[in-house]
């Protein structure tokens, strides 16, 4: 099964399933978002829209949010969600590796939990890099393969054959972000709960 597919099964159920992973996982921006002004916000890999109410509830000012996202089913339930919300949203179904969006048209980028799933995560975030403004934020969230937990979880994931296509650990995840002419400002770790160890970079585009 596609990872398109395999989310577009599970979107409805997606948010009560993931609720502890969610909100420990997004947790970890908190800091890199509250009381900022973020301008135009991408969220690639959005998922069921769990940036928005975030956004509302910890950023400064923000100009729009666009959520861009494979599965249909997931981006049907943040469609759904966003309805009423504080903050200007809109959606489109793309690939991370080729976003529909204009070249330089976005103040903030953030990418969380997804990154694992791209067929190229160094074209995917070239790609981010496009459609940010000069000096534009990338806040890219993603599972960690270092720690012990991460590698056992790894090694399982495989042998069970589940749908993503990489586990990095953090010197590639520099590594690519680099490529991708994004400077590293910070940088924070964390759990999710059960295995579930995470990194997270604050870039500038340079
Ligand atoms: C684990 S969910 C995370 C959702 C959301 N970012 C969050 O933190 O709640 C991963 C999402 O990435 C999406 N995704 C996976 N590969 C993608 C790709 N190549 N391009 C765009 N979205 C992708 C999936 O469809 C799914 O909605």
């Amino acid at each position: 099964m596609t990872v398109r597919a395999e989310y577009d099964r599970a979107a409805a159920d997606y948010d009560r399933r993931w609720a502890r992973y969610n909100r420990a996982s997004l947790a970890l921006l908190r800091p890199w978002l509250e009381g900022r002004d973020l301008g135009d916000v991408v969220d690639v890999g959005c998922g069921t829209g769990n940036l928005p109410p975030l956004l509302a509830h910890s950023a400064g000012a923000i100009g729009g949010y666009v959520g861009a996202d494979l599965s249909a089913g997931m981006l049907r339930m943040a469609r759904a969600k966003a309805i009423g919300g504080t903050v200007r949203t809109g959606f489109v179904g793309a690939d991370a590796g080729k976003l529909p969006l204009r070249d330089r048209s976005f103040d903030t980028a953030v990418s969380a939990s997804a990154l694992h799933y791209w067929d190229d995560a160094r074209a995917g975030l070239a790609e981010i890099r496009r459609v940010l403004r000069p000096g534009g934020r990338l806040l890219l969230l993603d599972w960690v393969r270092d720690p012990l937990p991460m590698r056992l979880l790894n090694a399982w994931m495989r042998l069970a054959r589940v749908q993503y296509r990489r586990m990095y650990s953090r010197a590639e995840l520099e590594a690519a972000l680099t490529a991708a002419e994004f400077r590293v400002q910070a940088q924070a770790r964390g759990s999710a709960g059960g295995p579930w160890r995470l990194i997270a970079f604050d870039a500038r585009a340079v």
